[in-house]
């Protein structure tokens, strides 16, 4: 099956970018994942094709207007009725690996870029539209975030990374950082590879890279290592705790 991703952007031209080369584009090349990019500026209704207005309340920049998105938005519902929407927005919920493997395992994803000030916040309930951010950044426009988003889907469409997709290992696929990685030349300006790795010992390099996995993700990542030792304490099957008294 191929994963459909679908890009309502103002810049089409961005597109496919850095999807444009190596594994990703490969990927393309298969027919594993197909592009499609939409421009917004054609849902405009008035002779100058005009896709924003001033914001309500006042205030400095310019907003998307809610009739232009929700004719670009329908448009794209055509094409691929099973996708979600997708608003690619600094307002929305941050983007986890969790849901990236959800849409990687789906028929594809439409993805809303903005510019400017942002969407005029009636199209998100209006069309059923999920919003996304990829981090505590602000950047000049949703396109990059939209790459992003690709670029983490497209990897772990099947047969696009070979063995290495198994992704088991990988970091947040346990809610941990992955272990740090070495590799030849085993002495580096006074640099070494830690021992255990030229051990041989298979058991004993699985721990310490279980060990290491913990300790990074504790000093750099308190968060995740907060919510990795909840989901420990109380699993997730909802199987609950024997309470304190
Ligand atoms: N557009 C602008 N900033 C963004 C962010 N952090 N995430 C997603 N889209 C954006």
């Amino acid at each position: 099956m191929t994963f459909a991703a679908t890009i309502l952007t103002l810049y089409p031209e961005m597109f496919p970018g850095p999807l444009g080369v190596s594994l990703a584009n490969r990927a393309r090349e298969e027919g594993k994942w197909s592009l499609e990019t939409v421009q917004i500026r054609d849902f405009a209704a008035d002779r100058h094709k005009t896709v924003d207005d001033t914001p309500a309340g006042g205030g400095a920049g310019m907003v998307l207007r809610v009739d232009v998105l929700a004719k670009v938005i329908d448009h794209a519902r055509g094409l691929h009725p099973d996708c979600p929407v997708i608003a690619m927005t600094p307002r929305g919920t941050p983007l986890t690996q969790a849901r990236v493997r959800e849409l990687a395992a789906g028929p594809g994803v439409t993805v809303l870029c903005g510019r400017f000030e942002g969407f005029d916040e009636r199209i998100f309930e209006g069309r059923g539209v999920e919003e996304v951010s990829i981090g505590d950044i602000v950047l000049s426009g949703g396109e990059p975030a939209a790459l992003m988003l690709l670029d983490a889907c497209i990897r772990l469409l099947p047969g696009v990374m070979g063995a290495a997709s198994s992704g088991a290992e990988e970091s947040f696929e346990q809610g941990l950082l992955e272990y740090p990685h070495y590799t030849r030349p085993a002495l580096w300006e006074g640099r070494t590879i830690p021992e255990v790795l030229r051990s041989g010992d298979h058991a004993k390099i699985a721990a310490w890279r279980k060990s290491m996995a913990e300790v990074d993700t504790r000093s750099r990542r308190p968060d995740l290592w907060e919510r990795h030792e909840g989901a420990r304490v109380q699993p997730a099957s909802g199987a609950r705790q024997k309470k304190k008294d």
